[in-house]
């Protein structure tokens, strides 16, 4: 029997290290971080250049989408609408003829899951 027992605690201890290797801990770690969006750094850009004239003022006579409180208070019927087809009653960008590039779609998503900030 106890030809068995240094084979087996190597064994176990090379488990256990496996486990505690510092260096894969510390890239798992980094991958993690991404940044959150802010409507400030991640949104205006992305309305005004696709929700504009309409709801920009003063040209845009549509609920006005040119500040932090309306763009918050309104952000799920904003995905809603982005996400529908085309040919749905309510799509917007109204009467555009293709929907938002799935990147804009999802940067508009990350937004709300990431906690609706300001900046
Ligand atoms: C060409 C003009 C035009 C563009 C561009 C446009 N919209 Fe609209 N939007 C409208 C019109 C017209 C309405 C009112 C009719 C309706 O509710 O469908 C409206 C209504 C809305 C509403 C409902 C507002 C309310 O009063 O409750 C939302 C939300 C909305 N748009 C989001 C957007 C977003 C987000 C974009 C940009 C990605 C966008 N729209 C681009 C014309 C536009």
């Amino acid at each position: 029997m106890n030809k068995y027992i240094i084979p087996i605690l190597l064994f176990a201890f090379a488990i256990l290290f496996s486990y505690c290797n510092p260096s894969k801990k510390a890239t798992s770690s980094k991958e993690k971080i991404v940044k959150k969006s802010t409507y400030q750094a991640d949104m205006t850009a992305l309305i005004m250049n696709n929700c504009t004239p309409c709801h920009i003022p003063p040209n845009g006579r549509k609920k006005p989408f040119d500040n932090y409180t309306n763009v918050k208070t309104d952000i799920d019927e904003i995905i809603r609408r982005i996400e529908l087809n085309p040919t749905d009653k309510g799509f917007m960008p109204f009467k555009n003829k293709t929907k938002l590039s799935d990147s804009t779609i999802s940067a508009f998503k990350k937004w709300r899951d990431d906690g609706l900030l300001e900046k």
